[in-house]
């Protein structure tokens, strides 16, 4: 195999990473919040019913950021359901998951959530522009706001919540160019109501930051106007566009699952231009940035049958994906693929946070376990913070069908403020080794102070409830820093985490 090479240098950068990549999400769905996050009851729950295993994982991870309440889940949900006396709280029909919600976790249970998890946790709440509007918007952001002396936050104060909640990030709306959200607008219908929605926001808080609703998907046939209609309304008023993205092998294409990457990199390029291309019609120095808040490996073509089977039960086993070591090594280069946009995307949240579509499973009255795709996540969160370094591979390609010629390489690196570099790469290659040859050049480096391994002889192979540490990362071999070159061989269809210092 022909060697895989880049070069390293201080003086090549992409940009800052915000803490805010490594966020994640929790959806009212299937069992994210109830016998995931939230269990009363469970051998390890405190006074409030947060599970401790699953908590200590949650900081294991090193999740930032966590949007909630949903995802489809929002554009239903009355903020005011989930709020005071636990018992006088209303059981709702749930439209987007054809579940019943109720409400016994709601918006204070979330926030003390996010207290516990440690100061690196950030709110960041969706609102309901599908079934609501401007009005409850700001209800919910004076009762969660504001320090007091009005109705709404003097119920927060009595309903226990006396410190405000102090929500920065908000996004407004969810998906709403999908026909399957409830209330779907065309982009200049949903355009003028994100626009009234954070003009209106602002006059309450002009230091909120706002996410507008970019496309559910790059393949959705509005996309790209709908991004374009929507910030010609929105452009002065928001921070950030969503973007979301989910990745399965289609048909048996495992080739071109492997490059899911290489779509998520366009993606994000298409969306940065498009961004661009408005500003400058608005002649505007202003750049929006870009918030990934739904991204995954999901096996999203099971989920619809698995859906519409459903008769309003209370939190049914859902879009509960079990992932491989092929997955791991997807989602790794997904994460390389933000990594590598650092300088435009600022906060990214991976969907979701417990057993949806999640890298930690539970078991209700059980234990928790770390699916495979725990380990590049909590390996990119603790190391991958810093400057990223501007990383151009020289590597030899495969065929693939979605994408043509793919760099069987995938990498990025982040330099650290102590000068430490982390190199975070990826082999797509199924069968053979990777020769990897990186030049050092004005860093300083000397040494090699790690070489993390995620691969096996099964790609199949996964963590489970009766084999919950079948795959956990292994140490390369092999891996040396002499001269200023870093020189690795990295292992058939492999996620590498390399330490330099
Ligand atoms: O994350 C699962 C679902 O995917 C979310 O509810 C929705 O926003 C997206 O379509």
């Amino acid at each position: 195999m022909r060697t895989a090479r880049f070069t390293l240098d201080p003086a090549f950068t992409v940009g800052t990473v915000d803490p805010r990549l490594f966020g994640s999400f929790v959806e009212h769905l299937g069992r994210c919040v109830y016998t995931g996050v939230f269990e009363p009851g469970h051998p390890t729950a405190d006074a409030d019913g947060i599970r401790g295993d699953v908590l200590d994982l949650v900081r294991e991870l090193g999740v930032t950021a966590v949007r909630y309440p949903g995802g489809n889940f929002v554009s239903g949900y009355r903020w005011e359901d989930s709020v005071g006396p636990v018992e006088e709280r209303p059981r709702r029909l749930d439209l987007a998951w054809r579940s019943t919600e109720t409400n016994r976790f709601g918006l204070s249970e979330y926030i003390s959530f996010l207290r516990k998890i440690g100061p690196q946790a950030e709110p960041m709440m969706a609102l309901n522009l599908g079934t609501r509007g401007v009005a409850e918007a700001l209800q919910l952001q004076e009762y969660a706001n504001h320090p007091g002396g009005t109705a709404l936050s003097d119920l927060r104060a009595e309903h226990g919540d006396k410190d405000p909640f102090g929500i920065r990030l908000w996004c407004l709306g969810n998906e709403m160019d999908g026909p399957w959200q409830t209330g779907h607008k065309t982009a200049a219908e949903y355009g003028r109501t994100a626009a009234e929605t954070a003009r209106a926001m602002r006059q309450l808080d002009p230091g909120v930051q706002l996410v507008a609703c970019g496309s559910s998907g790059r393949s959705m046939p509005t996309f790209a106007e709908w991004e374009a209609t929507v910030l010609q309304e929105t452009y002065d008023l928001v921070d950030y566009i969503s973007l979301h993205a989910y990745y399965e092998p289609l048909d048996g294409d495992v080739d071109s699952f492997l490059a899911s990457a290489v779509d998520m990199e366009s993606f994000i390029e298409d969306v940065v231009a498009t961004c661009d291309h408005v500003g400058a019609r608005l002649k505007s120095r202003k750049k929006i940035n870009l918030s990934f808040d739904e991204w995954n490996v999901w096996y999203m073509s099971r989920t619809e049958e698995q859906v519409s089977a459903l008769d309003w039960p209370e939190a049914p086993r859902l879009l509960e994906d079990s992932y491989s070591v092929l997955d791991a090594v997807v989602f790794g280069s997904l994460l390389i693929a933000l990594l590598r946009h650092a300088d435009r995307v600022a906060v990214a949240c991976l969907a979701q946070l417990v057993n949806v579509i999640a890298p930690i499973m539970t078991e209700p009255g059980g234990p928790a376990w770390r699916q495979t795709t725990f380990f590049p996540f909590a390996q990119a969160s603790k190391y991958g913070r810093g400057e990223v370094l501007d990383v151009r591979v020289d590597s030899p390609t495969y065929a693939t069908e979605k994408y043509g010629e793919a760099d069987l390489l995938h990498a990025t690196a982040v330099r650290g403020e102590d000068g430490t570099v982390t190199v975070f790469a990826v082999n797509r290659s199924r069968t053979e080794p990777l020769p990897l040859d990186v030049a050092l050049n004005g860093l300083g480096l000397t040494s090699v102070t790690g070489h993390s391994v995620l691969a096996d002889a099964d790609p199949d192979a996964r963590n489970t409830l009766a084999e919950p540490e079948r795959v956990v990362p292994h140490a390369g071999e092999g891996t040396t820093l002499d001269g200023g070159r870093l020189t690795a061989v990295l292992e058939p269809l492999s996620w590498n985490v390399i330490r330099l210092a």
